[in-house]
């Protein structure tokens, strides 16, 4: 029997205006309701970003998915939606790219009128013990782990000054080593290990200051260390044998979401403690801020 080319052409019409219809329908599901609070958590493809977007959607709160790798983070969308609680959406973006980062930031401004918890999580380990430099050049998991949340959490903050009580968590680290002003891209004495830690101290100068910056705002920024060793592809990936589960970290990520834990506090899982001691130096914060915006081109 012979077909028409219109025939076929009306046909594949058809097709195309019923796929449109369905991706509306997924995107129309993926929209958080009105009155629903929103949770962005970055590095929620796996491991403890995971772990806490299930429990904010189980809270009800629509939890914007972020990682480098889409089919897991579109599995997390998935499990969010199959159960039936939240909701979710998935947003892929390099941190070791700064443009990725702005293009992020520019997409979540686009795409939600609020946030009310920012979860500063994506990160790299102590491996590869190899130094690597972004394509912005500089050091990686310094760009990773610290300028860009810096920077993200800057491009957001009109969103979270839209919510009635926002809250910041940077996922930081136990490990903790002083910041070397003249060596702060480790061209010198680099270690895996080293690189990690600075990164993670510089996280914490952030949560102290930025807390103070926004004192007169509805806004809390608080960091910890969720647990040690938890059963993550980190850890895996450095060779040490996992100590404590994803579970026990995520008790201390949520208790600083829900709970009255003050502003400006660093955390060990679920308890106020003092950071290394130059957290506490004020100059060398101020040193850091500026350097900052200068990296992230913010000033
Ligand atoms: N595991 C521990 O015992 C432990 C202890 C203290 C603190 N922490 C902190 O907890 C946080 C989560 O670590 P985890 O153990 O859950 O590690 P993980 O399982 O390796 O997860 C890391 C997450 O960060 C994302 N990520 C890594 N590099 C990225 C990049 N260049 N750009 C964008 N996203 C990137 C990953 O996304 P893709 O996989 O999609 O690339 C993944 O979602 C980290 O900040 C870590 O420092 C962990």
């Amino acid at each position: 029997m012979l077909i028409r080319t219109s025939t076929i052409q009306s046909l594949l019409t058809s097709l195309v205006l019923l796929c449109c219809l369905f991706s509306t329908i997924s995107v129309a599901q993926m929209t958080p309701r009105p009155e629903q609070k929103i949770a962005l958590v970055s590095g929620s493809s796996s491991g403890l970003g995971r772990e806490v977007a299930f429990r904010l959607s189980a809270l009800d709160y629509f939890v914007i998915v972020h990682g480098r790798n889409e089919e897991r983070g579109m599995e997390v969308v998935k499990l969010i939606e199959e159960s039936g609680s939240g909701g979710a959406r998935f947003y892929q973006a390099d941190f070791g790219a700064f443009d990725q980062v702005r293009q992020f930031a520019d997409n979540i401004l686009r795409d939600f009128t609020r946030l009310d918890v920012l979860i500063n999580n994506a990160g790299i380990g102590s491996s590869p013990a190899t130094r690597l430099v972004s394509e912005n050049g500089h050091e990686l998991r310094f760009q990773v782990n610290y300028l860009s949340h810096f920077l993200l959490t800057h491009e957001l903050l009109p969103l979270l000054l839209e919510s009635d009580a926002a809250r910041i968590v940077n996922v930081s680290s136990g490990a903790q080593q002083d910041i070397d002003f003249d060596n702060v891209m480790l061209e010198r004495g680099f270690s895996g290990g080293r690189a990690y830690a600075q990164s993670k101290l510089a996280q914490i100068f952030f949560t102290i200051d930025l807390a103070e910056t926004l004192a007169d705002e509805n806004i809390l920024v608080n960091a910890l260390h969720p647990a040690t060793f938890m059963d993550t592809a980190m850890v895996r990936n450095a060779g040490a044998t996992p100590r404590t589960t994803v579970d026990e970290g995520a008790d201390g990520v949520m208790q600083l979401v829900t709970d009255d834990v003050g502003t400006g506090n660093y955390f060990v899982r679920q308890r106020a403690v003092r950071a290394n001691r130059q957290a506490y130096d004020g100059e060398d914060r101020a040193r850091l801020w500026q350097l900052s915006l200068q990296l992230t081109g913010l000033d």
